[in-house]
């Protein structure tokens, strides 16, 4: 009532001003398309994305916008209404008065973003390349834009050694007459691959600037600093990627220093027939020892962790030709966007004698586009690789079926909510869970690697046990990252305002069911996550032995099979301050006294009191680093385990 009658009040003011007689204004608001990150297609220099959708913008101030964006050959397009007073991804647009919308390139936080707005009604209904580039199209002769071998990575036979070559021959005009062509060399667990790219020598690539650029053949430089042994080169000549030469140190002078030479080389060769030999046997022995493990779908990696910069991207996603050979074989858990399936990759990518191996794939139909692309560049981002992660292999556009497909390990024990139905754990397995699902947090949100290099953080946004996987050992890692957001600089204030609720109503902290998220510190995106890792963390402990009498698996509030609703959760945790119980009898052992009060700590209502996951893990290290033994493959089942873990 009361904010009915300072309307009112507005309204007479304003007519009294307006001299009393009534005028009334017809503000215009435009008409936009108005669709998210969708394909694009190139018709001479316009793009047009693949939406046809039109909106009346809201504001009246509003004009129409549109952003551009190429990776990994896919072009991508997003059109929207905008308010030219606020900045569109961080980019102030000053001109925004021509009926066409003509890009301007940005680099915003590692990427080569385009950007445009117009006005008139759906005057981005397709977007003009600026005029430099125009130009540069029309007059600047093609071949000045670099041929590149752009394979992205692909598995490798090489061995630091003599030179090696691409098996894939892709080959691409580099976008802008800047780029270069590079390839990298790495080796990660033993496994090599190859990586060739075109390159922006006014960036860096992996966080090292190229030095090479007036090459005319790619010498490989092994690059410092990284876990594993990585290599890099760069050249300026046409196709001159094809080709990887490591660099072996030129000899001085042949005649006189060949018998030197032969007897120096005496100690390398059997030092290297030593290490080849002791390399094959460890490899042999992993091998059976993996076997043994059913840890299969552990061994395939997509192994590039070793990046420093926000742009790091593995990129990795497959050509339509070269997609992978994969026979899907049964439908493993089904979410909101997509399917997944557990398969087999036809290639013994370890061992010659292996004829497949068993991967996940995650099938989205060509609708949720958005979702695959949200999910695949958060995947690609090579600081992301951890063990308590799910390991990511590639993703492709498989055109033919209307599909896009995410492909990762696959991990036969399944989801943490189907295991934890199924089975109960003892202190140790607690332990190794949970720790290991601390750490795969921890890792999420740091903002370090490791190695002391920057990543940026990433908050999930979905934690919740059907969403973390058990692997083999006794170990969780986390999936699912659709929902995922990275906390960069490039966070537009559109998407920023889009996140303020999302996730799984029964995980959900207080903050975030009532929409009160503070969106301007990242920080409390990160507390909302350690409140629902806290609920996972109560349902492991739930199903503990150590504990006493276990109950049947109940998730945090309530029964498995229904879905509470945002209002109803919000009447257990926000207004009667409800919180999954602890019962007595957790403080009678030490250990699962510890976790408790760690829980507690965790689902605090103020998101500030929370305990960091990096904190948590610090505590549980400390705690269980006497626990955690070597696990045997076979946990108890419900139906057969007893009390004997206290
Ligand atoms: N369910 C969802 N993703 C899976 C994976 N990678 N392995 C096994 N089961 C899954």
């Amino acid at each position: 009532m009361e904010r009915f009658c300072g309307f009112g009040s507005v309204l007479v003011a304003c007519c009294l001003m307006s001299g009393a007689s009534v005028m009334v204004h017809t503000v215009s608001h435009s008409t936009c398309k108005s669709c998210g990150p969708r394909p694009a297609s190139s018709i001479g220099h316009k793009c047009y994305p693949d939406c046809n959708v039109s909106k009346v913008c809201p504001n009246p101030e509003d004009v129409c916008a549109a952003v551009w964006w190429r990776e990994a050959g896919i072009v991508t397009m997003e059109t929207m209404c905008h308010n030219p007073a606020r900045p569109l991804y961080s980019v102030m647009l000053k001109d925004y008065s021509s009926a066409e919308c003509l890009l301007i390139s940005k680099h915003v936080a590692g990427r080569n973003l385009r950007v445009c707005a117009c006005t008139g009604d759906d005057c981005n209904k397709h977007v003009l390349l600026s005029k430099l580039s125009d130009q540069e199209e029309l007059t600047r002769p093609f071949k000045l834009r670099k041929l590149c071998r752009f394979c992205d990575i692909e598995y490798s036979t090489c061995n630091a050694t003599g030179v090696c070559e691409s098996t894939c021959n892709i080959t691409s005009i580099c976008e802008s007459p800047n780029e270069v062509c590079v390839g990298a060399w790495k080796r990660n667990e033993g496994i090599s691959s190859v990586e060739t790219v075109c390159h922006d020598v006014a960036f860096p690539f992996y966080g090292q600037y190229l030095t090479d650029n007036n090459s005319s053949t790619c010498v490989l430089k092994p690059v410092k600093g990284t876990e594993e042994e990585f290599y890099m080169c760069s050249c300026n000549a046409d196709e001159c990627n094809a080709k990887l030469i490591f660099n072996v140190p030129p000899l001085k002078d042949k005649r006189t220093c060949l018998p030197v030479l032969l007897v120096s080389l005496v100690p390398l060769l059997v030092v290297i027939v030593l290490l080849v030999s002791s390399f094959y046997i460890y490899r042999v022995l992993r091998q059976q020892k993996l076997k043994i493990k059913g840890m299969e779908s552990e061994i395939f990696i997509n192994d590039d962790d070793h990046s420093d910069s926000s742009s790091a991207k593995a990129n990795n996603l497959n050509h339509n030709n070269e997609l992978l050979p994969i026979q899907l074989d049964s439908l493993v858990g089904k979410g909101r966007f997509a399917e997944v399936y557990r398969a087999k990759l036809k290639q013994g990518l370890m061992s010659a004698g292996e004829a497949f191996q068993t991967v996940a794939v995650k099938i989205f139909p060509y609708e949720e586009y958005a979702s695959w692309k949200n999910e695949w560049e958060i995947f690609s981002d090579s600081e992301l690789r951890h063990d308590n992660i799910l390991h990511f292999l590639t993703a492709e556009d498989r055109k033919t079926e209307r599909q896009y497909w995410l492909i990762t390990a696959y991990h036969e024990r399944g989801n943490l909510q189907d295991f934890l139905s199924k089975h109960i754990v003892s202190w140790e397995e607690l332990c190794r869970l949970g720790v290991s699902l601390v750490r795969g947090v921890a890792h999420l949100h740091s903002d370090q690697m490791v190695s002391g290099q920057p990543k940026v953080p990433i908050v999930h946004r979905d934690l919740k046990s059907s969403n973390i996987l058990v692997k083999t050992d006794l170990t969780c890692c986390l999936c699912d990252l659709g929902l995922s957001l990275r906390l960069d600089n490039s966070l537009s204030p559109d998407e920023l305002a889009n996140s303020g609720q999302v996730g799984t109503a029964r995980y959900m902290a207080p903050e975030v069911l009532e929409s009160r998220i503070d969106l301007e510190n990242i920080e409390s995106f990160k507390q909302a996550d350690v409140y629902s890792m806290a609920l996972v963390l109560w349902e492991i402990t739930s199903r503990c032995s150590a504990i006493g009498d276990v109950r049947e698996y109940e998730p945090p509030f309530g029964k498995l099979r229904e879905h509470p609703c945002v209002e109803s959760m919000k009447d257990d945790v926000i207004r009667d301050r409800l919180r999954p119980e602890i019962p007595a009898s957790w403080s009678q052992h030490t250990g699962i006294q510890f976790v408790s009060s760690a829980i507690e700590e965790c689902w605090d209502h103020d998101p500030e009191a929370r305990l960091t996951a990096h904190c948590v893990m610090e505590r549980f290290d400390d705690i269980t680093s006497a626990v955690i033994l070597p696990i045997s493959s076979e946990p108890k089942s419900s139906e057969d385990s007893g009390n004997d873990d206290k």
